[in-house]
């Protein structure tokens, strides 16, 4: 395996105990230094597969096959305990809403220094400077003051850095960030971005930022992997994918996506149709049912995944070439 992989996800299949799919086949890595987004519809099985390679599926979610690899390190089947020295450690996480993962009856600096000493051996006064460093290198101002705030004292911007700053607590290599400004204003959305950018070139963090948002694909990834009903539609570079998408599902998020450039006149594009449920995918292409372009093999069988250039694939029945006769 190339060293400098991160993190390698290899086939793997999600899936409940009555045989539903969730997440189908999906395979992709992320290099090290380097920004990975996955991006979808609700519903893709994007936050599925991030809980996945967090140690955190629900009961009701089993890790069916396939096998993913932190720094060559299997791991599915790990137990509770091989997880403890990976979640929070070398993998730091954050969500959608601060509001929810913050306790809202501590102080946010006693929060920092909680994790600071779940994982590391520190002394009570260690742990204080370092979290005081910690609100600083995220860019909260006054961070002695700010410590002693609860949650509801911050806006949701400053929320959202203390997540930060609590999920770099203890170095880790790699930030899970799953929708990490879905819920903020479109301002602040971008501090928090080029917060994450920064953090990322400062450390040398691998990032694996989960968003429906193109746009936030466009500010910050290198590498895309598109999902759509539990499968990877295409992948590639960032800046190719969106310049040149081959996936329909893609060419549709992006009509969707509003833009600055976009004439207010021009109404924005809706991708027709919903997204099915798991339990009624179709054999072939999940997105087969809403795509325009659809051939009569795409309800049959799932397209194989087609090579179009270095680092860049699609799997979809438009791109796979007539076998040539004679
Ligand atoms: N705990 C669960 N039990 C059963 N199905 C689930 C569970 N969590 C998610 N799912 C299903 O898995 C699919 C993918 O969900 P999710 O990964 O949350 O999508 P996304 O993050 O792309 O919006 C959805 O159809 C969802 O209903
Ligand atoms: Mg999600």
């Amino acid at each position: 395996m190339n060293s400098d992989v991160l993190l390698q996800v290899q086939e793997m299949q999600l899936g409940l105990a009555d045989g539903t799919a969730l997440v189908d086949g999906v395979s992709w890595q992320l290099q090290a230094g380097q920004t990975l987004a996955v991006v979808g519809e609700s519903g893709s099985g994007k936050s599925i597969s991030a809980m996945a390679l967090m140690g955190l599926l629900p009961p009701a979610v089993q890790w069916q096959s396939g096998q993913a690899f932190l720094q060559g390190q299997p791991l599915r089947d790990l137990s509770e305990r091989q997880w403890r020295t990976i979640q929070g450690r070398r993998i730091g996480m954050i969500f959608q809403e601060p509001m929810t993962s913050l306790n809202p009856v501590m102080r946010v600096g006693e929060q920092v220094v909680e994790v600071l000493r779940c994982h590391l051996s520190l002394s009570a006064g260690q742990a204080r400077d370092r979290a005081v460093e910690l609100l600083s290198s995220v860019q909260i101002p006054e961070p002695q003051r700010r410590f002693s705030h609860y949650p509801h004292q911050l806006s949701g911007g400053q929320r959202q850095r203390v997540m930060i700053a609590m999920a770099l607590a203890c170095d880790p290599v790699l930030l899970l960030a799953d929708e990490p400004t879905t819920a903020l204003d479109v301002t602040v959305q971008a501090e928090i971005l080029h917060l994450i950018a920064q953090q990322q070139r400062s450390r040398g963090l691998g990032v694996l930022l989960i968003t429906h948002d193109l746009g936030v694909v466009a500010q910050v990834a290198d590498h895309v992997v598109v999902m759509y009903g539990g499968r990877v539609m295409e992948q590639g570079p960032a800046a190719q994918v969106l310049a040149s998408p081959a996936h329909p599902y893609t060419q549709g998020l992006l009509r969707a996506r509003p833009s600055a450039q976009r004439p207010r006149s021009e109404r924005l594009q809706e991708i027709a149709g919903i997204v099915a449920a798991p339990t009624r995918q179709p054999r072939g292409c999940p997105f087969a049912p809403r795509c325009a372009s659809s051939l009569d093999a795409c309800a049959q069988l799932v397209p194989t995944v087609q090579a179009i250039g270095p680092d860049r694939s699609v799997s979809c029945w438009l791109h796979v070439q007539e076998p040539r006769h004679g």
